[in-house]
């Protein structure tokens, strides 16, 4: 049986001011009438596991129910441990079930072409169920230091083993894998046996496994969440699924995909994916332009207007305003550090 796993922890800082801590990435419509972690639910096609914490409960319950999905289980983390931890806490309730394969789905991707990810969800069960870890390759096009590289090795049923997983490597490295050829980028999709990737913890990352079992069974169920002991989990040290194991482990494969992936890190992301205008600009809301040009222009509640401007990112919400270079949107994680230290 196919269980995925939806990982619902992040805070998408990089979109702020509309992506908030209590509103993060996944759960704004940006790109269409559902939100990201909406599309994920129905991507998945079958009733998942929701990982998220506690702030976000009844957003997460909410959301599935509009689009009439009946998760098997929401899961509240006390506090975010990353997502080792998170999928552990997945494959342990799932492994009652021997055959139990996870496909592990971040809630914030999206995904264009769904009919080519379940194709490629296809051809990855043959390659979990025979023993494999299985990633999902995106062809590279930039020496992008946000994401995990896999060196594919030899052909293996309709796939490839791995030779060497590597997560945010520093710019000059990624330069070499993009020349190489030989490398594609992680897309954080994982598809696996349950067991085997508690197997492969339990060597790697024994302390993890065991917090994990603590948490689950000193948990409770509260109304229709399933909330994990506080005391266990709050001793892990929190490390992503990509250090702790994927980096690690042999049993690696990849298949590629090519599905319209995006992870929408920032704002110039989202603008290159919402299809600009013959100027080049995305408006949403109330917004009036003359002399403009290959700007990103959001206004949630009042009139935005621009003259003769080039390139900006400018989102109006009801308490903040950014104004920024498209170029220097991956800055904004500055900002929201900023004001983490300013309140
Ligand atoms: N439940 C839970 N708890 N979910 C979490 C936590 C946590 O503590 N931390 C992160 N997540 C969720 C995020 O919401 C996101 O959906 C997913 O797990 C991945 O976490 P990110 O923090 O977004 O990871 P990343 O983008 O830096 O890197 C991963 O994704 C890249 C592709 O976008 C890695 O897998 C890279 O190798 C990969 O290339
Ligand atoms: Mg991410």
């Amino acid at each position: 049986t196919l269980i995925p796993v939806i990982l619902s922890g992040g805070a998408g800082t990089r979109l702020w001011p509309l992506s908030r801590e209590m509103m993060p990435k996944q759960m704004l419509k940006l790109l269409s009438e559902r939100t990201l972690l909406q599309e994920t639910a129905l991507r998945a096609n079958a009733a998942p596991i929701v990982v998220c914490n506690q702030e976000h409960r009844f957003i997460v319950a909410e959301q599935l129910r509009e689009i009439g999905i009946e998760p098997k289980a929401i899961v509240i983390e006390p506090c975010g441990r990353n997502t080792a931890p998170a999928v552990a806490v997945a494959a342990l309730l799932a492994a009652d079930q021997p055959d139990a394969l996870l496909l592990v789905m971040p809630s914030d991707h999206l995904v264009r072409d769904v009919a080519a990810f379940q194709a490629a969800i296809a051809k990855a069960m043959p390659l979990a169920k025979a023993g494999h870890l299985v990633t999902f390759g995106i062809e590279p096009t930039e020496p992008n230091t946000g994401y995990g590289y896999i060196q594919r090795g030899e052909a293996v049923m309709d796939g490839f083993t791995v030779r060497r997983f590597v997560e945010k490597p520093d710019r000059a490295t990624a330069e070499t894998y993009l020349a190489e050829g030989t490398y594609a980028w992680n897309s954080g999709i994982f598809l696996f046996p349950a067991r085997l990737y508690l197997e492969e913890l339990a060597r790697l990352r024994p302390g993890m496994i065991q917090g994990c079992r603590d948490a689950l069974e000193q948990g409770a169920t509260d109304l229709f969440f399933f909330r994990l002991a506080e005391g266990p989990f709050a001793t892990l040290s929190g490390e992503s699924i990509d250090y702790a194991v994927m980096e690690q482990t042999a049993r690696a494969a990849m298949v590629p995909v090519e599905m319209g992936w995006s992870d929408i890190g920032s704002w110039s992301s989202l603008w290159q994916e919402s299809q600009p205008d013959d100027n080049g600009n995305v408006t949403i809301g109330d917004v009036i332009t003359t002399g403009t040009e290959g700007c990103y222009l959001r206004s949630d509640d009042r009139l935005l207007t621009t003259i003769g401007v080039k390139d900006l990112v400018v989102v109006a919400t009801d308490d903040a305003v950014l104004v920024a270079g498209k170029a220097h949107d991956q800055d904004v994680k500055k900002i929201v550090e900023a004001l983490k230290a300013k309140n």
